[in-house]
């Protein structure tokens, strides 16, 4: 009997044992468990704050530096100049007619060693071959300059000479001087403060009164002697010729 008791006594101590060791784990995993969720909790926090925090961190940073810039005496980034400061335009203009385009060649070369703007004069009615025909003397363009009066509209955009102090204006002779819309087009326009330099292409012909007719038309400029080119002239003779007038 006293054995059956000394085993039972020693039975229990075992299964108390065994009984706390089991509960011992549990709590152990459970501790662990909890700080592993709370360093989890705690990252996921630290990560959102962390995102949280970026967009504004950078805000933060520019003004800083800008702080940190002015206090360091530099200059904040000067301001592009307004429309108002900068020329719109060059001021030299080149205006031309040309049925054909030989005068538009040399407008063009003019345009590119002076650096002026190019405006072509258009014809509202385009003008045909037909029109053209100087051996037909009843075509549009020999009727239109046997008559001084007659006024061809003109098609392209207007123009404003505004800020344009120098105007070369082209054109092809057409029966020994300017196609009558060249004298719309000198009507239409003011050339106050303006100097305006005529220039012409032709079979042979020299511009003969071109000139001092559209000056007369105009009313207004300060028109100079105009000149005849042949349709190759190079940029090296257009340059001595302005050259040789200032
Ligand atoms: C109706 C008409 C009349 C012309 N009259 C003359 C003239 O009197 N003298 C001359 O040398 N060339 C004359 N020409 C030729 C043009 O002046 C020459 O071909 C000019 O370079 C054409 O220029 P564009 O291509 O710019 O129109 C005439 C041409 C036309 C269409």
């Amino acid at each position: 009997m006293k054995k059956v008791k000394i085993l039972l006594a020693v039975l229990m101590v075992f299964t108390m044992t065994l009984g706390m060791a089991a509960c011992g784990n549990t709590k152990a995993e459970e501790t662990a468990d909890t700080e592993t969720a709370e360093a989890q909790n705690t990252s996921e926090e630290e990560g959102a704050a962390a995102e949280k925090e970026e967009e504004p961190a950078s805000e933060e940073t520019a003004s800083e530096e800008a702080v940190e810039a002015t206090e360091a005496g530099s200059e904040p980034a000067e301001e592009e100049p307004s429309s108002e400061d900068t020329p719109a335009h060059s001021d030299v203009l080149v205006a031309y007619f040309s049925a054909t385009g030989t005068t538009k060649g040399v407008a063009e070369r003019i345009a590119a060693v002076t650096g002026g703007d190019l405006y072509e004069i258009l014809a509202a009615e385009p003008y045909t071959e037909e029109d053209l025909n100087y051996n037909d003397s009843n075509s549009r363009s020999t009727a239109e300059q046997n008559d001084k009066t007659v006024r061809p509209e003109i098609g392209s955009e207007d123009i404003s000479l505004e800020g344009y102090t120098t105007i070369y204006l082209g054109f092809p002779i057409w029966w020994g001087e300017e196609p009558r819309i060249l004298d719309t087009f000198v009507e239409k326009y003011s050339f106050e403060g303006i100097t305006v330099i005529p220039f012409c292409t032709s079979g042979g012909s020299g511009i003969g009164r071109s000139g001092p007719n559209m000056e007369e038309l105009a009313g207004s400029g300060t028109w100079l002697e105009g000149k005849r080119f042949s349709a190759g002239v190079s940029e090296e003779d257009l340059t001595s010729w302005i050259d040789g007038m200032e």
